[in-house]
């Protein structure tokens, strides 16, 4: 595609500076040790939309929020070592989204051993590659890393706010795995869970830069609760691809989570209208037929579509949010809000 065409749109318009993020992980993380080249594979080669949508988030939200554009020379690859203390807000902020990028890494590594996954976005996972050792330490070398990189902010609220989302990954992946059968059959577990694993860390990553960026409390809190509803609404809407799309589409099995005995919405809604569904869910459909009793049902229910509502009026209300921080400093500001908005309308339309 042109050039011009490559910068439309949200992705395109920091397309630049994340790729500075991304040469750095590669260069600086991934080469470190060698079996991280896999690592860096999740990274790069990822379905281009989901792939950085949390590093595109935070450069966006940085942007938005700021009293003037960034200079050009932030669009090289910050070249300083991972201890050393960035001296511009720009790049306290691109170590923002380099850190959450590692600790979402890291996340998933771990999360593939736990689910013992065989692929990822379509290549074989880690751990299936090098086995689980290699797979948690690599995992554990990316967020030591990312320890490093994030004492060197030297700013103790982004230091506690991206700890918090650390604490609360673990805490959710705890939380599923540990359910008991009142729980796994309930909304508010579920929503609990949901935030833990998915939306914290958007949260509080959208709320470091800025913090960092030195913005009043109320445009903080407005970062953050953007990050958190994005964040939802993108979870409520992989639960239903989980049910809508091909295990080609997704680079990772279809019907993947009734199989591992997870009811996600649209299953926890389809009970409502099916009560005979609620055993099923709480023997996590493990006895012969279950899976396929549910999916039958899930997809006679209005499950789907109410769990696609839901993550419309969260998408809203982070849209919402992206209006109500104070006014625009500068006509860049207005497009990078602009393309906020965009976001939250990608996430619920996406295919992968
Ligand atoms: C993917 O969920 C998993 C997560 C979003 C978080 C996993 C968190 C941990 C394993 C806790 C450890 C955390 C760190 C930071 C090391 P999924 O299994 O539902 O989705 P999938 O289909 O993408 O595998
Ligand atoms: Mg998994
Ligand atoms: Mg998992």
């Amino acid at each position: 595609a042109p050039q011009s065409e490559d910068r439309k749109g949200p992705f395109g318009l920091v397309r630049d500076e994340i790729d500075c993020v991304t040469e750095r992980l590669r260069r600086d993380i991934f080469t470190e040790i060698p079996a991280l080249e896999r690592a860096a594979e999740y990274f790069f080669q990822a379905g281009a939309e989901g792939k950085r949508l949390r590093s595109t988030m935070l450069l966006l939200m940085s942007s938005a929020l700021a009293p003037a554009p960034p200079g050009i020379e932030f669009l090289t690859v910050d070249s300083s070592p991972p201890a050393e203390h960035p001296p511009s807000v720009r790049r306290r902020q691109q170590r923002i989204a380099e850190i959450t990028e590692l600790i979402h890494v890291a996340s998933l590594l771990h999360d593939d051993v736990i689910d013992s996954a065989g692929t990822r976005r379509g290549k074989k996972s880690l751990n299936a590659v090098f086995g689980n050792k290699v797979a948690i330490l690599a995992g554990d070398f990316l967020l030591a890393r990312a320890s490093v990189s994030l004492s060197a902010l030297r700013n103790p609220e982004a230091i506690m706010l991206m700890s918090q989302s650390l604490e609360h990954l673990v805490a959710g992946e705890i939380l599923q795995l540990t359910a008991d059968a009142e729980e796994a059959a309930s909304l508010d577990h579920y929503m609990r869970k949901t935030y833990c694993k998915t939306a914290s860390l958007m949260a509080n990553s959208c709320k470091s830069v800025a913090v960092l960026g030195g913005h009043s409390p109320t445009d903080c809190h407005l970062a953050s609760e953007y990050g958190r509803h994005v964040g939802l609404a993108f979870q409520l809407v992989d639960d239903i691809m989980d049910f809508t799309s091909s295990a080609d589409e997704m680079g990772k099995p279809a019907v993947n989570d009734l199989r591992s005995g997870l009811a996600t919405a649209p299953t926890l809604y389809a009970a409502e209208e099916f009560p005979e569904l609620l055993p099923l869910i709480q023997r996590r459909f493990k006895e012969e037929g279950d899976v396929e009793a549910a999916e039958e049902m899930v997809r006679r229910s209005r499950g789907l579509e109410r769990a696609g509502e839901l993550a419309a009026f969260h998408a809203a209300d982070a849209a919402m949010c992206v209006e109500s921080l104070s006014p625009a400093a500068t006509a860049h500001a207005k497009e990078h809000r602009a393309a906020l908005i965009d976001i939250t309308h990608k996430v619920l339309n996406r295919k992968k």
